[in-house]
């Protein structure tokens, strides 16, 4: 078994249905930031993580999202000459082999999505990225995670401190030892109500993982909502390899909620020295 994590799953079947109607013809991780979409993202930190196969777990129309990494050769022949539109496609040109795709076929939750991956990831430690959480940090936040995880190995999460009255939208870690931005996690529940959350300490969209998690879910019934929850299976496997939660010095961006989405453009529009300038005089306009 490698000790590297080189595979990365992208769950994407889900409906999107909070974007709704955005999001009736259109994936969700298409929707675009500033001039790039979400997906693409999520795919450019998995690069810097060193990650090497990317797993797109896709559901019906959802196609478009395996297209933006194709060779465009219309559009690249088209283009020729005109050096900072190619240049603007070039991280979207996937390297032969870099993708690979498995359906879910029905939307039965986050767990099911990742099981559905399980032939493609084999026996080896692999990353759960969902790109309807953007990350910006320097380095990247999965970066951040495998570099951690080198050191401490078995199952890491990315985790977030959310406002009390948020966490019955998340999974939240009930604290074992501290040190530093490191949480051992002691047990993990899915979406608690503010009056029974052990702690503020959510799970977002970030993990690294073992392997064994993966029979577990296909033993597994469905949970809160009538999903199969990654969060429940990983429950199970707290005790029996070491489990951590990583507060990653990263924004986090939920744009899978509508303001979410809405701040992540500002957020980085301001950012770039292309747009920054002409949006920040607008904002300051208002
Ligand atoms: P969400 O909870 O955001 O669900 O899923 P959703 O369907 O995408 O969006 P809403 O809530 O209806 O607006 C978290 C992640 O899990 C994936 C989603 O694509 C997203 O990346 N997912 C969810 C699946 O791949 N399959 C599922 O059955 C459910």
């Amino acid at each position: 078994m490698t000790n590297r994590v080189r595979k990365a799953i992208f769950p994407v079947a889900g409906l999107g249905t909070r974007l709704l109607p955005a999001t009736k013809s259109m994936p969700k991780e298409m929707l675009t930031i500033v001039d790039r979409p979400l997906i693409q993202y999520a795919v450019d930190e998995a690069r810097e993580a060193g990650i090497e196969q990317m797993i797109f777990v896709t559901g019906r129309g959802k196609s478009a999202i395996v297209d933006h990494f194709d060779v465009a050769f219309e559009l690249e022949s088209t283009m020729r000459g005109k050096a900072r539109s190619l240049e603007a496609l070039d991280r979207s040109r996937a390297g032969f082999g870099e993708i690979v795709t498995v359906r879910q076929q029905q939307p039965l939750g986050l767990g099911h999505a990742v099981w559905c991956a399980r032939h493609i990831v084999g026996n080896e430690p692999f990353a759960v990225i969902l790109p309807d959480d953007l990350m910006v940090g320097s380095p990247g936040a999965l970066k951040q995670m495998v570099d951690a995880w080198e050191t401490l190995g078995g199952n890491l999460i990315a985790g977030e401190e959310v406002p009390a009255d948020k966490t019955a939208s998340y999974g939240i870690v009930t604290p074992g030892k501290q040190d530093g931005a490191l949480t051992a996690v002691a047990a993990l529940v899915e979406k608690p109500a503010p009056e029974v959350a052990p702690s503020r300490l959510a799970v977002i969209g970030r993990y690294i993982l073992q392997p064994e998690v993966l029979a577990v879910l296909g033993k597994s019934e469905a949970g809160a909502g009538g999903e199969i929850q990654l969060t429940d299976a990983l429950a199970a496997m707290i005790g029996k390899q070491p489990f951590n939660a990583l507060k990653v010095d990263a924004v986090r961006h939920d744009c899978g909620d509508r303001a979410g989405f809405v701040i992540a453009n500002i957020a980085l529009a301001l950012d770039r020295p292309d747009v920054g300038g002409t949006v920040r005089d607008f904002i300051a306009g208002l």
